[in-house]
C-alpha cells in the first residue's frame, strides 16, 4: 500500500521552510500533496491560483509531490486522495498549542488520519510567509528566505499593490 502523505497549508506564499518540511517528507512518503486550504484567520495576500503556482515552480523537482487546493476540510481532502497522514512543520514551542488545537479536531473529524510532525532546520526556525511578506512589503532582502520565483512574485505583487 503506497503511504499518501497531504502536507497543508495556506502557502500565502511557499518559503524555504515550508519547502525544507516537503522535501524531507518526500523522502518518507511515497506520494506527497501539497494542499493549499483556507485558514479562517488569515486574509491572503496570494490568490489561490498564484500560491498553486509558485509552489509548482519551487517542487518540480521532487517527482512524489503534486500540488492542488480544496476549499473545505481538510480530512475530507485527505480522504479524497487516500491519505492516512498529514504532515506539518514544527517552527518552535510558540507552534505547539495551534498545532495541538488542530491535530485534535481533525482527530475528533476523522482518527483514521494520523499528524506527524517534522521540526524545520533551525535556520528556518524564525521564517514564516507573513514575516517573509512584511520584509517584502519594504523591499528587504528575502533571497535566503524564499525561492528566487517567490521573491519576484512579491516584488511584482508590491508593485502592482503600489499602483
Ligand atoms: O499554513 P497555516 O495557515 O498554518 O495552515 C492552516 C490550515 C490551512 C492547514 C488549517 O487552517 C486548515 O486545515 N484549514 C482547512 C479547514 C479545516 O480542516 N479546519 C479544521 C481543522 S482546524
Amino acid at each position: 500500500m503506497a503511504r499518501i502523505a497531504v502536507c497543508p497549508g495556506s502557502f500565502d506564499p511557499i518559503t524555504y521552510g515550508h519547502l525544507d518540511i516537503i522535501t524531507r517528507a518526500a523522502k518518507v512518503f511515497d506520494e506527497i500533496y501539497v494542499v493549499v486550504l483556507n485558514n479562517s484567520s488569515k486574509k491572503p495576500l496570494f490568490s489561490v491560483e498564484e500560491r498553486i503556482d509558485l509552489i509548482e515552480k519551487v517542487t518540480r523537482h521532487i517527482p512524489n509531490v503534486k500540488f492542488d487546493s480544496f476549499q473545505g476540510l481538510l480530512v475530507d481532502y485527505a480522504e479524497s486522495v487516500n491519505a492516512n497522514a498529514i504532515i506539518r512543520g514544527l517552527r518552535a514551542v510558540s507552534d505547539f498549542e495551534y498545532e495541538m488545537q488542530i491535530t485534535s479536531m481533525n482527530r475528533v473529524l476523522n482518527d483514521k488520519i494520523e499528524t506527524f510532525f517534522i521540526m524545520t532546520n533551525n535556520q528556518y526556525s524564525f521564517l514564516s510567509s507573513s514575516i517573509v511578506k512584511e520584509v517584502a512589503k519594504y523591499e528587504g532582502k528575502i533571497s535566503e528566505l524564499v525561492p528566487v520565483e517567490v521573491e519576484e512574485a512579491l516584488v511584482k505583487k508590491f508593485n502592482e499593490n503600489q499602483k
